[in-house]
């Protein structure tokens, strides 16, 4: 089984070498924990490598994305204009085009385009445009279909549920996802400052740790540090 490294510093350690290949993986975490720096470092990860990639946001448009990744020193625009990555921004705004998008803009890119990776951030937005929980468990099952079809690695980000949050907002997609990674502040007893920290609940396939380990955002990206431990 190939595995893709993720390009995040002691999370492929954690891993086992990386994501295998074709999984949908969801990073679960509240605001500010780094999943949107996650995704995008996975994306320049498989740039670099030579890979197409496809990022889809339903919050920011390509120049913001393009200014985000530059202040991680990661420069998208080069591979932006050799068509190596499609950066694409559905607004969630407008519901009923949101989900004919998806339906039908994503597919038609993704099958053209063939990624390697495929990163969509967050995918809580198409969640919430739907009514009710049996409408979003159809939607998300077309939707994990068509890209298990084009047999592409992928990495969704999620909001958190706020009366759990060890669970993403539905607690749907937990159950479609081959991979869940979970994102957390912890604060250790007796300490002023609060620490970010990773786990990996599931990654089918493969065995991988199950520590929860701290990292840190810095301005080259994520920095998981798989040696350590977290004192709660
Ligand atoms: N260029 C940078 N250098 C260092 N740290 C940064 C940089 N950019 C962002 N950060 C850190 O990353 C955090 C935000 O990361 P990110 O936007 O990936 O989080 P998120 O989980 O996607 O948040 P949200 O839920 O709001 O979408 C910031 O709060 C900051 O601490
Ligand atoms: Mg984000």
């Amino acid at each position: 089984m190939k595995l893709i490294s993720t390009g995040i510093p002691g999370l492929d350690e954690m891993l086992g070498g990386g994501i295998p290949k074709g999984h949908i993986t969801v990073i679960i975490g509240p605001p500010g924990t780094g999943k949107s720096t996650l995704a995008l470092q996975f994306i320049h990860t498989g740039l670099k490598k030579n890979e197409n990639c496809t990022y889809l946001s339903l919050e920011e448009d390509e120049e913001d994305l393009i200014r985000t990744a530059a202040s991680f020193q990661w420069n998208l625009k080069p591979y932006t204009e050799n068509g190596k990555l499609a950066l694409t921004r559905f607004s969630a705004h407008n519901i009923k085009a949101t989900i004919d998008r998806v339906e039908n803009d994503l597919q038609k890119i993704l099958e053209t385009f063939k990624p390697e990776r495929f990163a969509m951030d967050p995918i809580t937005l198409y969640e919430m445009i739907h009514d009710t929980d049996q409408e979003r468990r159809t939607c998300l099952f077309h939707f994990t279909q068509m890209i298990k079809n084009i047999k592409t690695t992928a990495i969704l980000t999620s909001e958190i549920n706020p009366r759990n949050p060890n669970y993403s907002r539905y607690g749907l997609l937990e159950y479609v996802a081959d991979g869940v990674i979970l994102l957390k502040y912890i604060r250790p007893e007796n300490s002023k400052t609060t620490v970010t920290a990773i786990e990996i609940l599931k990654m089918r396939r493969i065995s991988h740790s199950k520590e929860t380990r701290p990292y840190t955002i810095t301005q080259n990206g994520i920095n998981v540090h798989s040696e350590s431990e977290v004192f709660v």
